[in-house]
């Protein structure tokens, strides 16, 4: 292959859930750096206009989508929205995700808040495949990437429904990567170690950092930017025999909550 077409996304379109802000926006930003049109899909409507209204700013392709990642209408509309806009999808990045990181102990949370995690980490990130599998069969390119977690390998206190949810992505991922291998479908997952995004933000002191940066070999907590390096590489032409894998990106180390 041409080596100026192994990062070259022009001409493909690329789904970002989440997109409007922390791991979501860079990729978003990082995805539209080469070539791609990008649709900034979020449940925060004003800020993935505002995103996308910045990258389009730069000269790139950018379409903004209200969309919650836990109704089944939106992401059905997410995806008809977008052929109605640029006509193909070759690229998704599952990226909506959460749960209560440090609050979820069996003594005190409800099964149905259990539920709710699966919701939307897990079943959404499904459906989604689901939606736009054969939009990618009919282009002939499609990349999935979903976004799972450290917690998906690592062990810790009151983080079992998140953790388990994002370990759940990383098996489904690899099946899924059967099922849909022969029409041309790649699918791998990128596990963020702790990553400065807002979400972070919420949990991070300065004892907790200092605590992660003991078991980090590169000193410092990640940038949503490393984290979409490494969706470039699974969304592009470069990583096109690579499908069912699983990456953490974690400054070589490992960081949780517990100190
Ligand atoms: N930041 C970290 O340290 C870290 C570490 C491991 C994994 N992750 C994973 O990375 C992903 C992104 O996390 P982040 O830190 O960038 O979060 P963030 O809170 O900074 O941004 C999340 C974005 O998703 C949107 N969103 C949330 N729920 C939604 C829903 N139901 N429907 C549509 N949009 C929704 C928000 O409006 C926001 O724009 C998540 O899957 C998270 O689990 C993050």
């Amino acid at each position: 292959m041409d080596k100026n077409e192994l990062f070259n996304l022009k001409n493909k379109t690329a789904i970002i859930t989440g997109g409007a802000n922390g791991i979501g926006k860079a990729c978003c930003e990082m995805l539209a750096d080469f070539g791609a049109n990008v649709v900034v899909s979020d449940y925060n409507y004003v800020a993935a206009k505002k995103t996308a209204s910045e990258i389009e700013k730069n000269g790139k392709n950018a379409f903004a989508i209200k969309c919650d990642n836990t109704k089944d209408e939106d992401l059905v509309n997410l995806v008809n929205e977008t052929i109605s806009k640029f006509g193909s999808i070759e690229i998704l990045v599952n990226n909506v995700g959460g749960g209560g990181a440090g609050k979820e102990s069996p003594y005190d949370i409800e099964v149905s808040q259990f539920k709710k995690v699966f919701e939307m980490n897990v079943f959404s990130t499904w459906r989604l495949c689901q939606l736009v599998a054969p939009h990618m069969k009919k282009s002939g390119y499609g990349s999935i990437v979903n976004m799972s977690s450290m917690a998906s390998i690592n062990k810790s206190p009151a983080i079992s429904a998140y953790a388990s949810s994002k370990a759940a992505i990383n098996h489904m991922s690899r099946n899924l990567a059967f099922d849909f291998g022969s029409d041309n479908i790649r699918i791998n997952v990128v596990g963020p170690g702790a990553t400065r995004t807002h979400a972070l933000s919420t949990v991070l002191t300065p004892e907790i950092e200092n605590a992660m940066l003991k078991h980090t070999p590169i000193k410092r907590l990640g940038e949503a930017e490393d984290i979409a390096g490494a969706v470039l590489y699974f969304a592009s032409p470069i990583s096109n025999w690579v499908s069912g894998q699983v990456i953490f990106v974690n400054g070589g180390g490992e960081q949780t909550l517990d100190m």
